[in-house]
């Protein structure tokens, strides 16, 4: 294992080999876990080193990055190079997630957590961790053992193991994701959850002190989806989290940024004034923004795959250029990196055609597509 060729980061560059990798020819393991393949091709040239996204990013004081599976980080060298060269934060599209984490109820897994965060720390990332309190990606024991009774001592011993597990390793954490449902008809819009109906609305404040206890140093974030453009009902939710933002304030809850999801839809409303608005007030109050999940869903978008390339890089670049246009927006996460795994191609918005969703900065063989320049140019509006 001694006598392989060692690559430092700067040196990936990824190339004519990717495809063949990508279609599931490996490259020999280079010795350490984290040492990864070099691979060359005129087309990546413009993409990689100071062409990066994190070069970019880093040259404006940004975070940028992506959403990743981290047993393809070392199991699949394309996919491992391509999120070493791009990102300079990572964040775990499962793996940190109370299903991923909690095979029991009195057993906790790391495992495949601590791959990624191995992996960001052999590669100079930082890392976002997603999240401790959901009401989806429960395990299946869940519902049966936790109980009115038990409900807040389950949350809070969650908290106390995981993010002890994680702290002072965290760039930040989603405490709370997605609390806000304004279907579910309560006055303070809050979702029924299973964390609502069994411990009440103060699940949430419990949540956030419980992290600040844990991990005194990673910024706690809430999390939602839906608030982005001004459509009625993302007005509606904005406001709502907005009062839910506040109310934490008021009672001095620890509460340091917004991650605002970003799953945007090619063909719905521009994001535009209201979430401006929205972003300043919240840097008024004190708090970073994150833009956490971000991709562009075009399961509208018919015709010629340059069309649909088009209209997705435009969506990228507007919306991001106009957000890390406010100082206090700090760091862009794509959801994934590679239309190859892409969640849009499941059930719930998978295209009426057929054809794999192009959602993401490189596409489904690792070619950096036009969404990749678009959010490379949004991310250049930034003042440094
Ligand atoms: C999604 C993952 O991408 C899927 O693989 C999983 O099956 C379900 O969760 N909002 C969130 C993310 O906060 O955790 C979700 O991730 C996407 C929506």
């Amino acid at each position: 294992m001694t006598s392989r060729r060692n690559f430092s980061r700067r040196t990936f560059l990824l190339g004519g080999a990717a495809a063949s990798l990508a279609a599931g020819m490996r490259l020999p393991l280079l010795g350490e876990k984290h040492k990864l393949p070099k691979l060359k091709g005129p087309q990546f040239a413009d993409v990689t080193g100071p062409r990066s996204l994190r070069a970019h990013a880093q040259a404006v004081g940004l975070l940028v990055g992506c959403a990743v599976v981290p047993e393809r980080l070392t199991g699949e060298p394309a996919y491992g190079s391509v999120v070493a060269e791009q990102a300079n934060i990572l964040v775990a599209e499962n793996a940190m997630k109370w299903q991923a984490l909690r095979p029991a109820p009195d057993k906790f897994d790391f495992r495949s957590a601590d791959e990624l965060v191995d992996f960001a720390a052999a590669h100079g990332q930082k890392v976002r961790g997603h999240n401790l309190c959901w009401h989806e990606s429960l395990p299946s024991w869940f519902a049966g053992t936790v109980t009115k009774d038990n409900a807040q001592g389950f949350l809070i011993q969650h908290i106390q193991t995981v993010a002890g597990h994680f702290a002072g390793k965290l760039h930040s954490w989603d405490v709370v994701n997605e609390a806000i449902d304004l279907k579910d008809g309560r006055a303070d819009g809050l979702r029924k959850t299973p964390w609502l109906e069994m411990i009440g609305p103060d699940y949430i404040e419990l949540a956030f002190h419980a992290a600040r206890e844990a991990d005194p140093t990673a910024l706690l974030t809430y999390n939602d989806y839906g608030i982005e453009n001004d459509s009625p009902d993302s007005r509606a939710k904005r406001g709502q989290v907005l009062m839910l933002i506040r109310r934490l304030k008021a009672r001095g809850v620890p509460i340091d940024a917004v991650g605002i999801q970003s799953h945007l839809t090619v063909g719905d409303p521009m994001p535009g004034a209201g979430l401006l608005e929205f972003v300043r007030e919240m840097a008024r109050m004190g708090l970073q923004v994150f833009i956490t999940e971000l991709d562009a869903n075009e399961h509208k978008v018919e015709g010629l795959v340059a069309d649909r390339d088009a209209a997705v890089a435009k969506l990228y670049h507007d919306y991001v250029a106009m957000l890390v246009a406010e100082p206090n927006v700090t760091a862009v996460l794509t959801w994934g990196i590679t239309d190859r795994y892409t969640w849009l191609n499941g059930e719930k918005y998978a295209r009426p055609d057929g054809k794999p969703q192009r959602c993401l900065p490189f596409d489904s063989d690792y070619q950096p597509a036009p969404a990749f320049f678009a959010l490379r140019d949004a991310i250049d509006k930034r003042r440094p």
